[in-house]
């Protein structure tokens, strides 16, 4: 009888089982293309499920609860989330969309996963500054895999502002400059987050921004109107955006300012004409943060409906707004009136929520929507992760001075000084944007000295000063506030403290620059000075005369002059991430060797900024006889050039060669060179190669870096580099022609470590 009974009921749980699976809807069923599985959802949406498709709200776990917005996920009002990061509140999310919502769709979860999600790499400026395009990509496979297995299947990443004022803050978001760099880093980028396909384990939805010009902000004001001609955008500002769709991105970001008075967010000319129409972009286009409300506060929409319509029709296909319920959006409180009235037509609508439906579909979020809690538990302190983490600190770091090749340092030093406000922060030696990992984990400067001297070394710290923002940072949100300023007294104490320790040691290291809140975003500074009392500091140390290492950890280039010529030994770290620490004594007692060079041109002061090396020749070059500067009081030349970075070795270049003296257009160039170690030490070099073109439509900024080779070379080898010159790189945007251009002309090949090198050949482009 029992038997009977359980049997039944086997039966009719088989019965139900079957029945449901039948009476799933066709979108569900993997095997049907997307593009057949989009049209089946879209069959089936109101007007309204579409709209929430559209929507994605701020989630901050600190500062909501749950129950805000359930009851809007239950009604298909929200399509994403961003900002969620512990795998059980997706979890929880998810099930509400997936298994309480009319038509089940999932949830995409997006978050700034810049430079690492648990575990913190160096940012993106330090990362640059290696060069190393596959470590680039190795380390956002990493970010990836640890932000895929918490269920964050979309990063707003990468940051591919080109920017050439230091004094703005999201400098050090980027990869500098250069738009041939930016464009190898953007690519390198592109295919460590997303792999061959986004959808497959461990990869993310990547997101390109800010399109595009926000790195041009006026005054490097962040959020400031940006003016950019359409000659600067196309040769400067868009390539390494044009790269990342090249590389399959899968979305972009439009950003925040106004670009030639129309704001990118209702700017039809990127996200259409350029976007859609010239590169042929197939994913969808975010907003920035409130930026379609914005659109009122710009001057440019008269209200909030009015920005919802303009954005959309412009090609903003979803909205990214501030915390609240799901008709805080622009798009969720008015593009239901839009579309009944006729302003926005269905065809509009369904443009915009198609391309979200096949993210969706193509990220695999129909298949597995959930986040597996027990793999996101492995991603803290992964120690796989952690030793990827060292590597790339050291790599990205920047020797700028070494004087007497006091770096590395002798093991017989047997008391060191540590000194400096960023010394033993854990906060500071991760840099911006690091919102999801376990900070007491970061590794300290001191720390990392410490762990690696051998025992009997005394190691003492003295932080000397403390310094502060004037303003403080929105991001003080996340860390709360930072301890209240010194008084006097202290002031005068501490100050002391650290001079005399430093009197007493056998060598210092002085750890400056900047805290991490003072790059990144709503972080610009009106000059590169040090802040605080740093230069002061330094002074009083290096009149000491003891060996002296500068260290620093800041996110943009600062002025140094003072120090370049006092202090014999300078090391650009950046903010270094969670392994910095160690890294940095890796580097200083020669367990790694440096081989970063500069992503960005070093002004020697404020005063000289903008400073890029890329700039057009005026009728008084710096070569002509009789130059003395462009300004009377100050150098034109900058501190440090652009691709400028020393090694524990010494490299030499020569036998520069090109293929052939003339080549028709559209044909390539080769160009050879030979790079040797000189030194005694192994070491590895970043080969560049820089181009001019003599004569054409428009005038060609004075140098332009077209290639670069990374050579691994013992003590005494020589290795041949090439590079090939094909139509792409001898190809331009011209003004006058408005259009892209080759043209037959003189070309002059510079090869070298850095974009000041003088070994030089021509040659000619003819028709
Ligand atoms: C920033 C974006 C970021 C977004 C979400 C905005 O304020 O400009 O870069 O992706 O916030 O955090």
């Amino acid at each position: 009888m029992i038997l009977t009974r359980r049997l039944l009921a086997c039966v009719a749980a088989a019965l139900l089982l079957t029945n449901s699976v039948a009476a799933r809807p066709a979108y569900f069923d993997p095997s049907l293309p997307i593009d057949k599985r989009v049209d089946d959802l879209m069959s089936r949406m109101t007007v309204d499920e579409k709209i929430g498709q559209l929507n994605q709200l701020f989630y901050i776990t600190q500062f909501m609860k749950p129950e805000i917005i359930e009851p809007d996920l239950r009604e298909g009002k929200i399509g994403s989330l961003l900002f969620v990061t512990d795998p059980a509140t997706i979890n929880r999310f998810q099930k509400v969309a997936v298994e309480q919502s009319r038509l089940k769709i999932p949830l995409l979860f997006g978050f700034d996963v810049i430079h690492g999600f648990r575990t913190i790499f160096p940012v993106p400026l330090a990362l640059a500054s290696s060069w190393d395009v596959d470590l680039v990509e190795r380390v956002q496979t990493i970010a990836a895999r640890e932000a895929s297995a918490t269920g964050i299947r979309w990063t707003f990443a990468p940051m591919l502002d080109v920017a050439r004022d230091p004094r703005w803050g999201r400098i050090v978001e980027g990869a500098g400059e250069d738009p041939f760099l930016g464009a190898r880093i953007a690519a390198a980028q592109v295919r460590g987050f997303q792999g061959q396909d986004p959808a497959s384990p461990g990869r993310l939805l990547a997101c390109m921004k800010h399109f595009a010009g926000y790195g041009a902000a006026v005054g490097g004001r962040d959020y400031d109107a940006a003016y950019i001609s359409d000659a600067e955008l196309y040769n400067v500002y868009l390539p390494p955006f044009k790269a990342a769709v090249d590389a399959g991105v899968g979305s972009a970001m439009s950003a925040y300012m106004d670009l030639n008075d129309v704001p990118a967010t209702g700017n039809a000319f990127l996200l259409r004409d350029v976007l859609r129409n010239q590169w042929g972009f197939k994913g969808f286009v975010v907003s920035d943060a409130d930026a379609v409300g914005n659109l009122v506060t710009h001057g440019f929409a008269e209200d909030k409906a009015d920005a919802a319509a303009r954005a959309l029709t412009a090609g903003v296909d979803m909205e990214m707004s501030f915390p609240g319920n799901a008709v805080s959006g622009t798009y969720s409180s008015s593009l239901a009136k839009h579309v009944s009235e006729g302003r926005i037509t269905k065809a509009q609508l369904d443009e915009a929520v198609r391309r979200v439906l096949e993210a969706k579909f193509k990220a695999g979020l129909f298949e597995n929507p959930y986040a597996d809690e027990s793999r996101a538990a492995s991603m803290h302190n992964n120690p796989e992760h952690r030793k990827m983490a060292r590597i790339a600190a050291q790599r990205s770091a920047v020797l700028l001075r070494n004087e007497g090749n006091l770096l590395p340092l002798d093991p017989k030093f047997s008391s060191i000084a540590v000194i400096g406000p960023l010394a033993d922060s854990k906060r500071d030696i991760r840099g911006s944007w690091s919102l999801a990992d376990d900070m007491k984990t970061a590794v300290t400067v001191v720390e990392g000295i410490r762990a690696k001297v051998r025992s009997g070394v005394n190691v003492e710290y003295a932080p000397g000063i403390d310094i502060a923002r004037s303003y403080p940072s929105i991001f003080e949100l996340f860390f709360g506030p930072r301890p209240a300023a010194w008084n006097e007294t202290q002031r005068r104490e501490e100050f002391e403290k650290a001079v005399t320790l430093a009197r007493s040691s056998d060598v210092v290291v002085m750890v400056l620059g900047q805290h991490e809140e003072m790059s990144g975003e709503g972080a610009s500074q009106s000059t590169i000075e040090l802040p605080g009392r740093q230069r002061e500091l330094l002074e009083a140390v290096s009149a000491l005369g003891k060996p002296t290492v500068l260290v620093l950890i800041n996110g943009r280039p600062l002025d140094i002059s003072w120090a370049v010529n006092r202090v014999p030994a300078i090391l650009e770290a950046w903010h270094p991430g969670a392994e910095g620490g160690n890294a940095i004594a890796d580097l200083l007692w020669g367990d790694a060797t440096p081989v970063g060079k500069l992503p960005i041109t070093w002004p020697r002061s404020s005063g000289q900024i903008p400073l890029y090396y890329a700039r057009n020749l005026t009728q008084e070059p710096e070569n002509k006889p009789g130059f003395k500067s462009r300004y009377w009081d100050i150098a034109t030349s900058p501190l440090y050039p652009f691709g400028y970075g020393l090694s524990y070795t010494s490299f030499s270049y020569s036998n520069l060669r090109v293929s052939k003296a003339t080549a028709k257009l559209g044909e390539s160039v080769e160009v050879t060179v030979d790079v040797e170690n000189t030194g005694r030490r192994a070491g590895e070099e970043v080969a560049q190669l820089y181009i001019h073109q003599r004569s054409g439509s428009a005038s060609r900024p004075v140098r332009e870096l077209k290639g670069f080779e990374r050579v691994v070379l013992a003590p005494g080898e020589k290795k041949t580099v090439r590079f090939t010159l094909g139509k792409t790189e001898l190809t331009y945007w011209s003004s006058a022609a408005r259009g892209w251009v080759q043209e037959p002309a003189t070309f002059d090949v510079w090869a070298g470590g850095d974009s000041t090198a003088t070994l030089q050949r021509k040659f000619q482009i003819t028709r």
